[in-house]
């Protein structure tokens, strides 16, 4: 398989490279970071896409920081939507299938038990907006995963931060009312190879199973490693309201309800997945 794919050195990119390699799939792998092809940039899609002729262009970058986003919301359309334009043109021109990641933020938030896929999206931020806006560029051949809270070993991620917090002393504040799902990225990146290799299309939500506040978050992992809990204070968004630009989704936990109704064995519990994790992580600090 001809596989190309885009924010190679993102935290689920390096995890995608890594698994394709590992598993011995991939007979070849154009993964592009953003020197070798700014997807922003027209003419270096279809120069790329159109050189490399890949069967598969999984397209997992994007502009990821959602405060900065409602600052700059034509950055944030020009790199979550304008690229999936652009990558998917090109795809057509040598036949490829495009797999496109999105997001729990596509969603308001105001649910009270997991969205599905088919549930209707009313994204609360610009972030979530561009995000939607990037799937409405594909077609029902396509591929489009939506997962939420992914965390892993590579980049930056809000479970690195959390385990940084772990070797200090001071109070840690944290959100209880916002509550998801984690998603390590590894089983993601598995999970989404598997939809390739079966040639599945349409929309598909995956999150490991599980959900939980960021508070909740928080104290399990000072758990697993064994870290004092008592300084993580649980606080509500409205307080963060004023210090960060964009709003996120009160409750945004993802029935993985196409996943599994095609089969596929449900993805492992948070408990399972982000604690082997964190664990990991803590003793190679
Ligand atoms: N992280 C989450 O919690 C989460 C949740 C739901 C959905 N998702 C989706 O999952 C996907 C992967 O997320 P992630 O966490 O791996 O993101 P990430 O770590 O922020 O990586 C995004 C990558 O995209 C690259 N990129 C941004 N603009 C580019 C451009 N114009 N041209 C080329 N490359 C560009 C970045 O390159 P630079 O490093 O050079 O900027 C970065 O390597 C994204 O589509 C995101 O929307 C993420």
């Amino acid at each position: 398989m001809r596989v190309m794919l885009t924010g190679a050195k993102g935290q689920v990119g390096q995890e995608m490279s890594r698994a394709f390699s590992e598993r011995r799939i991939a007979s070849e792998m154009a993964a592009m970071s953003r020197s070798e092809m700014d997807f922003t940039q027209r003419e270096q899609v279809y120069g790329a896409v159109v050189g490399f002729e890949p069967q598969v262009i999984i397209h997992l970058g994007a502009m990821t920081a959602v405060d900065l986003c409602e600052e700059e919301p034509d950055s944030a359309y020009l790199a979550n939507a304008i690229s999936t334009r652009y990558l998917k043109q090109a795809a057509r021109l040598v036949g490829a299938k495009m797999v496109y990641l999105s997001t729990d933020y596509v969603f308001d938030g105001h649910a009270t038990q997991p969205y599905r896929e088919w549930d209707a999206t009313n994204p609360i931020s610009v972030y979530g907006r561009s995000k939607l806006a990037g799937e409405s560029e594909l077609e029902p051949s396509d591929l489009v995963i939506r997962t939420s809270w992914v965390m892993g070993r590579y980049g930056k991620n809000i479970l690195k931060t959390i385990l940084g917090a772990a070797k200090g002393t001071s109070e840690l504040r944290f959100v209880d009312d916002q509550i998801g799902s984690p998603t390590v990225a590894a089983d993601l990146a598995n999970a989404v190879i598997s939809l390739v290799l079966e040639g599945h299309s349409g929309l598909f939500h995956l999150s490991n199973s599980g959900s939980l506040s960021w508070y909740e978050l928080v104290r399990f992992i000072f758990g697993v490693i064994g870290a004092d809990a008592s300084r993580i204070v649980a606080i509500d968004s409205a307080e963060l309201a004023m210090t960060r630009k964009a709003a996120r989704p009160q409750y945004s936990v993802l029935d993985n309800c196409a996943w599994r109704l095609s089969g596929f064995a449900t993805l492992p519990h948070y408990s399972e997945a982000v604690g082997s994790l964190a664990l990991e992580l803590w003793r190679e600090m």
